[in-house]
């Protein structure tokens, strides 16, 4: 019997509960399996720094009872941002806010992290200058091509800001590699296109990934937690395989990252994510499985998740260790508290007919928002409205963005 399998056996024999702890390799015990995945809420105040409605956001989540609760995409630098909503965590930035965050997002014990991102070709272009791993000039995407200087200046840049967090009393970080997001664009040969030690096959392609990782644990020390967020595949053709991705899941085993969240899918113009999703969850347990064989490392899974049944599987049957919620966490912030006290109904999810691309990631948005503000209502509303909504505070925050940053060079690392 090989390794692997062998690994799965064991796993399988045990049958692990959702609200049982777990102990991730950098030593750290999460009080139970269900983590409050990244999303980008685009709270931040337009300069970078957390805003009052963010921290209540995630002390809400905190409130709730996850284990692990993630800050979608902040920033390295104001440079390649997803959103001006984001936060970005560099030398310039003002700890005292993060620190707040940090706090209490942190309470009821529950461990805070920071996903750290880089859009690179799908940076936000009204404050930045795309650049990915190769020039592109596609519909709805034009980038430019970072130099090899450029390339080598990520993991510095990626370990000085999860020092920061480790400063600011964040509990670990995730590095972002899914999504069709800098790294992940890496990963996909449709992005990278370059053939130098960077591009061609796999092992080139993970080479930034391995690079930062490497760099990351070296600035934050060995208790620290890394994550990894790894699409299962990008869902296109010619890009980012299971295959693929089994490699990387494979080199991941062999390096100092504490757990993979494995998801799928890119917010490429035209493509499929998995937070437009509306297929019966949860997505990409298949692959999970296979992701096993080749990693001892605790694997989480982020997508689709909408019910307890479904959580509990996926954690029983040994195929994960963690279980990934987003949208679900949204429609109810105390979820895990809830499932704790087997408390129902389970969360209605909306459907939305003839919603427009995007449109779906933009109505969870605006719902945050309400959250943050303490002002939710049952009422679903209207998804037309939630996107215009969306549009029209990227706008005012791009303004306010633009002012900030303007000395700096936005669309240079
Ligand atoms: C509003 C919103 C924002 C998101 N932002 C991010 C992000 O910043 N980083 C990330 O890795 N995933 C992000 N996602 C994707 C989710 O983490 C998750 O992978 C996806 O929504 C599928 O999980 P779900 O079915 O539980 O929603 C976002 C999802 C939503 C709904």
């Amino acid at each position: 019997m090989q390794a692997g399998t062998l690994v799965v056996e064991l796993l399988m024999q045990h049958r692990a509960t959702l609200f049982e702890p777990l102990q991730l390799p950098c030593g750290l015990t999460l009080k139970n399996r269900v983590a409050k995945s990244a999303m980008s809420d685009c709270l931040g105040d337009g300069t970078g720094h957390p805003t009052a409605e963010q921290i209540r956001l995630y002390q809400r989540w905190a409130a709730g009872g996850t284990a692990v609760s993630i800050i979608g995409e902040v920033q390295l630098t104001a440079g390649y941002a997803e959103n001006p909503g984001n936060l970005v965590l560099d030398e310039a930035s003002d700890l005292h806010h993060f620190r707040q965050l940090a706090r209490h997002g942190g309470e009821n014990g529950t461990t805070l992290w920071l996903q750290l991102g880089h859009a690179g070709a799908l940076a936000y272009a009204p404050t930045s200058i795309p650049k990915g791993p190769s020039a592109l000039d596609l519909p709805g995407l034009r980038c430019l091509e970072m130099t090899l200087d450029e390339i080598r200046q990520l993991p510095s840049q990626f370990a000085r800001t999860a020092s920061f967090a480790q400063q600011a009393g964040f509990g670990g970080v995730q590095i972002h590699a899914a999504h069709g997001y800098l790294l992940s664009q890496f990963l996909s040969p449709l992005f990278n296109r370059r053939s130098d030690q960077y591009g061609g096959a796999i092992a080139n392609r993970m080479r930034p990934l391995l690079e930062v990782i490497e760099a990351t644990r070296i600035a934050v020390g060995p208790d620290f937690p890394i994550a990894v967020k790894l699409n299962s595949s990008d869902q296109l053709e010619g890009g980012f395989d299971n295959e693929d991705a089994l490699e990387v899941a494979a080199a991941l085993d062999r390096s100092s990252v504490d757990l993979i969240d494995i998801s799928g899918g890119t917010y490429f113009p035209g493509a499929k994510s998995a937070s437009d999703g509306t297929g019966r969850g949860p997505y990409f347990l298949e692959f999970a499985k296979r992701a096993r064989a080749v990693t001892t490392k605790p694997l989480m899974l982020t997508g689709g998740f909408k019910t307890r049944a479904q959580a509990e599987d996926a954690v029983a049957s040994g195929a994960v260790d963690i279980v990934g919620l987003a949208r679900a966490l949204v429609l109810e912030p105390s979820l895990a508290d809830l499932w704790k006290a087997d408390r129902k109904p389970e969360p209605f999810f909306p459907r939305f007919s003839d919603a427009p691309e995007r449109g779906i990631t933009a109505w969870y948005t605006m719902r945050l928002a309400e959250i943050a503000a303490d002002k939710e209502t049952p009422v679903f509303g209207d998804l037309g409205q939630a996107v215009r909504d969306y549009e029209a505070r990227n706008k005012s925050r791009t303004k306010v963005w633009l002012r900030h940053f303007a000395n700096d060079a936005v669309g240079q690392t």
